[in-house]
């Protein structure tokens, strides 16, 4: 750490502040989650959105996942499905599907910008104006994908400017706001933004993973008053609540431990958790998002577990070897086992 201050020390670019957030950011992040030090020197000489040059490993991980590969999906879809559409009838058409909107949003902006329709017909190749059964996918080497700025607004990017988490949403050119991780994938997973049959946002909206923290309060106030958030957590009878209810809760606010995120979204008094503790922050408590289950950096078949002791994503064989993280029963036969089963689980270590 040292040697990074005195490197760091040296640029002109990079206010104390700065560099103290940073290696903050780090010690949080683990060096291998993001850039190295030596990459942050040379900032004058990055364009303000090549992400790769710091990000390489969240890159290489994006690159192999399923936001990564879009193109030749829809370019099948395209000649298989709508042979003989143009590009305004599929967007706009009896049957109207976005596939812009959803699949590789920063299209918009190629070149001077492009509208939807001409960003279709730019990037999926037509004959007489229609898509064809032959239609192909044309200059790849520019379709973004699920790219970073879908998702990060990072506005004149420096390490010190926070990326903001929105969704860059083509139809206006613009980036809209969303509350979380879960809102944000369910403009492309759920029905927020389209009639579209992937509904699993709605589906999560509707179980009872999107609706853990009252639980947790009453709980707490039921059973822990008199106690610490460390206490709760390490003390004698240790239950780690966020663990279970909303892990994903310690990357609010800049970050945080599984011990600050107890005393962040519940009431304390005096530090300690009395009868009447109840929930606070609201609006960033995550519930079981979405990045619980799924790496938002390298989405796929198999889910990950979003570990929020260690801050780090572990992969999983299956579905019933993520459920056992908090549930002591397997589900089987899920459709997308959000919703299936009836309360047939039961807690590990569940504080009640
Ligand atoms: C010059 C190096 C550099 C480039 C280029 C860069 N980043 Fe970063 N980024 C950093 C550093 C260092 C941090 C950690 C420090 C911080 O949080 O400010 C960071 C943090 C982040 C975070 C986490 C912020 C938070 O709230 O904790 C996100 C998200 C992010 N970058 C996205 C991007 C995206 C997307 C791009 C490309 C558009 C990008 N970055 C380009 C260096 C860079
Ligand atoms: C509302 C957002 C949305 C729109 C609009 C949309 N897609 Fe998708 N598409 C998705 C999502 C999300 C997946 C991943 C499906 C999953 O696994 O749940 C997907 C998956 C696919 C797949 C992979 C195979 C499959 O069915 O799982 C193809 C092919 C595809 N889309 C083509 C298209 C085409 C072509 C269009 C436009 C005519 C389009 N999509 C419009 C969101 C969208
Ligand atoms: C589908 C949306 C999505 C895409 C695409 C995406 N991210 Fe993220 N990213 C997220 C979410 C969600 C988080 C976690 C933030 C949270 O839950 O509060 C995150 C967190 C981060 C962080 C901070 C934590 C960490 O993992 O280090 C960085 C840095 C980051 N993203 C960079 C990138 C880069 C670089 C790319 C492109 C290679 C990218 N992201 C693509 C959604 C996305
Ligand atoms: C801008 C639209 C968009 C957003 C936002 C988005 N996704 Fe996706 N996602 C897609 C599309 C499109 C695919 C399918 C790509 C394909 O197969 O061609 C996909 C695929 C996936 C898959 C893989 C499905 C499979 O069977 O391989 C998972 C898991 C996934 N997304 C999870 C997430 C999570 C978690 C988030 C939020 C952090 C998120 N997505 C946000 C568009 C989106
Ligand atoms: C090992 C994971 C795990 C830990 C740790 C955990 N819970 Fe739970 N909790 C669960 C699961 C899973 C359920 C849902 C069980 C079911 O309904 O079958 C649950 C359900 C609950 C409920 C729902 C109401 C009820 O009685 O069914 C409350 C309240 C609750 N937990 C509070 C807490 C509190 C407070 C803590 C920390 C002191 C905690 N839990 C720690 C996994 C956990
Ligand atoms: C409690 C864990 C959990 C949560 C929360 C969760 N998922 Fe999943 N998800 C899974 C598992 C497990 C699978 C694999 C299902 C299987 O075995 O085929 C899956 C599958 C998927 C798939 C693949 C296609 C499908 O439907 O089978 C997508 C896409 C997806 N999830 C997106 C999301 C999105 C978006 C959210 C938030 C709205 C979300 N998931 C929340 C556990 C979860
Ligand atoms: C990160 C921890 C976590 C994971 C992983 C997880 N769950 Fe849960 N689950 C919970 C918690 C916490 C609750 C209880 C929420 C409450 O009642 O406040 C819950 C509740 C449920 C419920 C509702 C129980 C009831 O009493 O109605 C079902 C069903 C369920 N989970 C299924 C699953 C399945 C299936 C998986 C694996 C795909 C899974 N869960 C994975 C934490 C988790």
């Amino acid at each position: 750490m040292v040697v990074a201050e005195q490197r760091l020390g040296g640029s002109s670019i990079l206010r104390l502040g700065s560099i103290l957030i940073i290696l903050a950011a780090f010690q949080f992040l683990g060096c291998s989650d993001t850039t190295n030090v030596e990459n942050i020197t040379n900032v004058e000489n990055v364009s303000g959105f090549d992400c790769a040059h710091c990000h390489a490993d969240i890159e290489a991980k994006w690159s192999g996942s399923s936001h990564g590969d879009t193109q030749a999906d829809v370019a099948m879809e395209l000649a298989e499905e709508r042979s003989g559409e143009t590009p305004e009838e599929v967007l706009h058409g009896d049957d109207p599907e976005n596939c812009i909107a959803c699949h590789g949003a920063l299209a918009v902006t190629v070149g001077d910008s492009l509208t939807e329709e001409e960003a279709l017909a730019h990037f999926f190749s037509t004959e007489n104006g229609v898509f064809t059964e032959n239609t192909e996918a044309l200059d790849t080497g520019e379709w973004s994908h699920v790219g970073c700025e879908v998702c990060h607004n990072v506005p004149e990017h420096r390490p010190s400017t926070a990326p903001v988490l929105s969704i860059f949403d083509s139809p206006t050119a613009e980036y809209a706001a969303v509350s979380g991780a879960s809102e944000l994938c369910g403009q492309c997973h759920g029905s927020l933004r389209f009639d579209t049959d992937h509904q699993t946002y709605d589906q999560w909206k509707s179980s009872l993973h999107s609706a853990t923290q009252k639980d947790v309060a009453d709980s707490l106030a039921a059973g822990y008053a008199g106690q610490t958030p460390y206490d709760v957590l390490h003390g004698e009878n240790p239950a780690d609540c966020i663990a279970c209810h909303g892990p994903t809760s310690i990357l609010a606010n800049g970050g945080m431990t599984e011990e600050e995120a107890l005393g962040y979204f519940f009431t304390t008094e005096g530090g300690k958790f009395t009868a009447n503790t109840t929930v606070a922050h609201t609006d960033e408590w995550p519930n079981v998002a979405c990045n619980a289950c799924h790496d938002q950096h390298a989405p796929g078949p198999l889910p990950s577990f979003f570990n929020s002791t260690t801050g780090e994503f572990e992969a999983m064989a299956s579905g019933e070897a993520l459920c056992a993280n908090c549930h002591d029963r397997s589900f089987s036969d899920p459709d997308h086992p959000l919703m299936s089963g009836k309360g047939k689980g039961g807690a590990k270590a569940c504080g009640r």
